[in-house]
């Protein structure tokens, strides 16, 4: 493997992605006909977290319906199968659907015949809002629960970790053990590693981000002896000021106290990406070898949650 061309023909796994963030703005200019070039870009021009979620809230808005959601997918599977992704965990904000007070099922129904479609092997994680209460959470672990057997294999929770504590989902996240749904959360993105600890007392298997375990050394040890994987988004914590600067991203430290990795985009076309770009960073910032991305890719398969994630022959 060398360079961006043998990366990209590296068979890949992605774990961390969102449906809703791969909407880039060439596509919203599509979705939302009456915005203007200057306000897409004002607001894809996000410089926190804050506006993070609210341009994340104005794509989502303009998935109207199945159509959109169907044509968000066909151009993100476009965008994998290009990069040679076999396999892709995809994260559906069931959450912001029930707000909407629209069904889950002609929408999920939608992306799942564009995934049949693919070259692409996809599961799917239903996402709850954590801001949004355990109520709501609830809901989304039920629909996760009904499609087990169709397609879903997870149930998380995202949003804002500040004001939606994990403690709020113990319950919700027993139900969606029991019925046969992994468990991930996003946490250690914004707050600290007591976020994490929080998360993994609900049953989390992986984390997402969870890149503010390397402030607490007991967690780092505990992640590295239990092996839960840190689902890493390096320009997502660039683009939402979660790290001061690239540079400053804990990536590098993490990895080297041996705590399993993958990377992953997390919302690529909010924060203009692609999983080829996040391991050449990983190589042209942090100094990542060859031998430590193959892992790292190896590491995109043996943490999927579905059994049959193997890794196809390389090109
Ligand atoms: N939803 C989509 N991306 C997210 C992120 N990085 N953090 C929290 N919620 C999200
Ligand atoms: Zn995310």
């Amino acid at each position: 493997m060398s360079g961006m061309a043998g990366l990209q023909r590296l068979p890949k796994a992605e774990l961390h992605l969102h449906l809703e963030g791969s909407v880039t703005p060439e596509l919203m200019g599509q979705l939302a006909p009456e915005a203007s070039q200057e306000e897409i870009g004002r607001r894809f021009g996000f410089r926190d977290f804050a506006g993070f979620l609210e341009c994340y809230k104005w794509v989502a808005e303009h998935l109207r319906g199945p159509e959109e959601y169907a044509m968000a997918t066909r151009r993100l599977l476009a965008s994998l199968a290009q990069q040679n992704v076999r396999y892709a965990e995809i994260t559906l904000s069931a959450g912001v659907i029930i707000w909407r007070k629209q069904e889950l099922a002609p929408i999920y129904d939608a992306v799942q015949r564009e995934a049949a479609g693919s070259p692409v092997t996809v599961r799917w994680n239903l996402d709850a809002i954590r801001h949004f209460g355990a109520e709501h959470a609830m809901q989304v672990a039920e629909l996760a629960a009904e499609r087990v057997s169709d397609g879903v294999v997870s149930f998380g929770i995202g949003g804002d970790e500040v004001r939606g504590p994990a403690e709020w989902f113990a319950e919700v996240y027993k139900f969606a053990s029991a019925r046969g749904l992994r468990l991930t959360a996003h946490a250690g993105e914004i707050a600290g590693p007591e976020s994490v600890w929080s998360a993994l007392r609900l049953g989390a298997e992986r984390i997402g981000h969870g890149i503010r375990a390397v402030d607490d050394p007991v967690l780092v040890r505990h992640l590295r002896d239990h092996n839960i994987p840190l689902e890493i988004c390096i320009s997502s914590n660039v683009a939402t000021g979660a790290v001061e600067s690239l540079r400053a991203h804990p990536v590098r430290r993490l990895y080297d106290a041996g705590v399993p990795i993958v990377l992953n985009t997390d919302d690529p076309g909010l924060f203009d990406t692609t999983l080829v770009r996040e391991y050449d960073l990983a190589a042209s910032e942090f100094g990542f070898s060859e031998e430590d991305l193959t892992r790292i890719v190896e590491n995109g398969f043996r943490y999927a949650f579905a059994r049959s994630a193997v890794p196809s022959a390389p090109l």
